[in-house]
């Protein structure tokens, strides 16, 4: 088989970037190591920015996200009893971020593909990116007992944190960044009106809780649990009453509970790697960064780093501009280490340490106090939620 870009990972990041491609004119074909039914069952985040919005009308695959996201202007900060609101749009000029689960922006992107016939070979075995240093690159992977080979100009690596591609570059030309915390997020979905129609971020001394959503009936709630906390141990009855106890009185009494239909734990980590490129290899998204998920920025960032490596492609491929995509790494890294900043700062200002004593509890009130009393303050958390502008190219 030949390409010109040859994809892996079908997760959102290698269907945007496969899909924008397409659009162009470029070729590229996706492999993808599980079942489509699989890709979608995960459960993760739900706040697009505006840069995704308009790169998902951009990719032709924004009707339903327009018809039945739900825009909002505003989410809030809980802690010490009170609720301030970040004013999204006052605070920013206008920007907004649209709610919208990841896994219709998969499925949207899933049905776009498959309309246009271009060709992601889903179960796709032993996936092996190979001669990447050289202009000839291609990848192999079993299909059906057999061992396919896959000829390309450029592989994009869009497999996420646990894919092959980063693994295939050298150590010796990469550096790992990395920070661990010790906690994970429990979350629930169920299908319950959701507690506020904005956000809430909530900061307690017996930990962190998120307020969500993914439609006006459907709610998805997070809270703050123990690195070693286990699914099983959390009924559905225990999990409401926690999150009531975190809950601003008011909120806690208006919630709406019922029964979860997705209960999970996922660990929190900070995590880049420098450079995002290896010859004809280029990481993306999840397989380059990973950001605790309490900026809403992980799948954010995926669409960021698509839009550059989708620019650099057309400039290959319809200016002959083979220069420019050495800057690639370059221009998503810019972008990512802020991304990376804001996320740590809002889960170190809102969470809870295992080692924290009163003073730095007595700190973290003090600093969203701090914050949300200026409007220079909101206005920091309000232009990195909505999210900062794409670098240019050149
Ligand atoms: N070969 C082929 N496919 C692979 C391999 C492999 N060796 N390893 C992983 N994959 C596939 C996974 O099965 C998955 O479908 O690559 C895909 C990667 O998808 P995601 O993990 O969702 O990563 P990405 O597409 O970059 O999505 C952005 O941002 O913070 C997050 O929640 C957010 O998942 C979202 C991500
Ligand atoms: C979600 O709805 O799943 C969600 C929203 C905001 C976050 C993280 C997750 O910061």
């Amino acid at each position: 088989m030949k390409t010109q870009v040859a994809i892996i990972g079908a997760g959102p990041s290698g269907l945007l970037l496969g899909q924008l491609l397409h659009h162009q004119g470029i070729d590229n074909v996706i492999v993808e190591r599980r079942s489509g039914e699989y890709v979608l069952s995960r459960i993760r985040a739900g706040v697009l920015e505006q840069g995704m919005v308009d790169l998902l009308r951009e990719a032709g695959v924004a009707q339903r996200m327009d018809a039945e996201g739900l825009p909002h202007d505003g989410f809030e900060l809980a802690f010490d009893n009170r609720r301030v609101r970040v004013a999204l749009d006052e605070l920013t000029g206008g920007s907004k971020v649209m709610v919208y689960g990841q896994t219709e922006v998969t499925r949207d992107l899933m049905a776009a593909r498959e309309a246009v016939g271009a060709t992601t070979i889903y179960e796709a075995g032993n996936v092996q990116p190979h001669a990447l240093d050289s202009d000839c690159p291609y990848i192999t992977f079993e299909k059906d007992g057999e061992t396919v080979r896959l000829d390309c100009d450029y592989i994009a690596g869009c497999d996420g944190y646990h894919g092959v591609s980063r693994q295939s570059i050298p150590k010796e030309r990469i550096k790992e960044f990395e920070k661990v915390y010790p906690f994970g997020w429990l979350g629930v979905l169920s299908d319950t009106p959701p507690v506020s129609d904005e956000l809430i971020y909530a900061r307690h001394d017996r930990g962190f809780s998120l307020c969500s959503m993914r439609s006006a009936t459907r709610s998805r709630y997070y809270l703050q649990v123990p690195l070693d906390e286990k699914v099983e141990n959390w009924s559905d009855e225990r999990f409401w009453e926690e999150l009531k106890r975190r809950l601003p009185k008011e909120v806690a009494n208006k919630l709406v509970t019922g029964p979860s239909i997705e209960k999970s734990i996922a660990p929190l980590r900070s995590f880049v790697v420098e450079p995002m490129q290896y010859g004809r290899l280029f990481l993306v998204g999840d397989a380059a960064h990973i950001v605790p998920p309490t900026g809403a920025k992980g799948l954010n960032l995926a669409a960021s780093d698509v839009n550059t490596l989708y620019r650099l492609m057309v400039k290959v491929y319809q200016e002959g501009r083979t220069d420019l995509i050495e800057r690639y790494s370059q221009t998503c890294l810019k972008r990512i280490w802020k991304a990376e900043r804001f996320s740590w700062w809002m889960t170190s200002m809102l969470h809870t340490f295992s080692d924290q004593d009163d003073f730095n509890s007595r700190l973290q009130l003090a600093e969203l106090d701090y914050v949300t009393s200026s409007e220079a303050g909101l206005t920091t958390i309000a232009e990195n939620y909505v999210g900062l502008p794409y670098e240019p190219l050149e």
